[in-house]
């Protein structure tokens, strides 16, 4: 019997409901998490709770609860479920207050956590994407609930039969709607350095992380459309996605085109993150 954590409390998902003026449901004033649990494991359990302090402190909020307490929540919505691969999403809200946009009227946060199973997906053969302008706000690197942009920009992927978005700002590659962009070309292993305009990912810096120990060629700097457009191979990473080979951009293949698979970086790269994951989760 899968549960979820609201306010303290341990409760079916049918029972638990949040007030209609909570912040989150009038503003979108919150921040979030995804954590995955790979083998009933905490996969990065310290980099997801600083990246969730990162965010709060952007928002002007503080983390409701102690490192120890957030161990604890994830490992009871763990246990409540039967599947061994899981990813617990988090949010905080700035809590239940009048509509008022002064953030000093609302003192005490709301707190949900759930659980999901991580379902088996065919990311792994590949995928197709789009490009599109980034159309989000200034701040990308807090994890905001507030994500209508990032919706309609997987929308416009899937009408056009692709499963993400890549987003272009200003002639360069930022990010994915809800991944983080790796480019091979020209010999080397790219991603955009993180700014303000891209989310620090978690599975990004464990990419980065592997690359160098691996002594593979990485180097962290922009991507111009233009290179992006010309890549021998293209990767997008997320959490729950893992390491994705991109092999249509814009319906046009990428790289040569020779081979309908992924290219073979995607294949080392993704060998050595499957034995890290391994060698961490058993
Ligand atoms: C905009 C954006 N960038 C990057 C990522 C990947 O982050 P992580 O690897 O921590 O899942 C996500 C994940 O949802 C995202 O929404």
């Amino acid at each position: 019997m899968s549960l979820v954590y609201l306010n303290g409390e341990y409760k079916l998902i049918e029972e638990a409901s949040v007030n209609v003026l909570d912040r989150g449901f009038i503003f979108g004033d919150g921040v979030y998490e995804v954590i995955p649990i790979f083998n009933r494991k905490i996969f990065r359990f310290d980099d997801h709770i600083r990246r969730l302090e990162n965010s709060l402190e952007a928002i002007y909020m503080n983390n409701p609860l102690e490192k120890k307490e957030w161990h604890n929540i994830f490992n009871q919505l763990i246990n409540s479920s039967e599947h061994p691969n899981q990813s617990i999403y988090l949010q905080i809200t700035r809590g239940v207050s009048k509509r008022d946009h002064d953030v000093s009227v609302a003192d005490k946060p709301t707190v949900f956590a759930m659980s999901r199973p991580i379902e088996k997906n065919d990311f792994f053969s590949g995928i197709k994407a789009i490009t599109h302008e980034d159309i989000r706000w200034q701040y990308c690197d807090i994890k905001a609930i507030t994500l209508l942009p990032s919706i309609l920009l997987r929308y416009k992927a899937k009408q056009q039969g692709a499963r993400e978005a890549i987003l272009i700002r200003k002639g360069y590659v930022t990010e994915g709607a809800a991944s983080n962009v790796f480019v091979c070309a020209n010999g080397k292993i790219v991603t955009p350095p993180k700014t303000n305009h891209v989310l620090a990912g978690i599975t990004r810096d464990l990419v980065v992380e592997i690359l160098l120990e691996n002594n593979l060629p990485l180097s962290e700097e922009s991507i111009s459309e233009n290179t992006l457009l010309a890549a021998d191979e293209i990767w997008v990473t997320s959490s729950t996605w893992e390491i994705v080979p991109v092999l249509e951009l814009d319906d046009k293949s990428v790289g040569t085109g020779e081979s309908s698979g992924p290219g073979p970086l995607w294949q080392e790269i993704n060998r050595y993150y499957q034995e890290f994951k391994d060698a961490y989760c058993n």
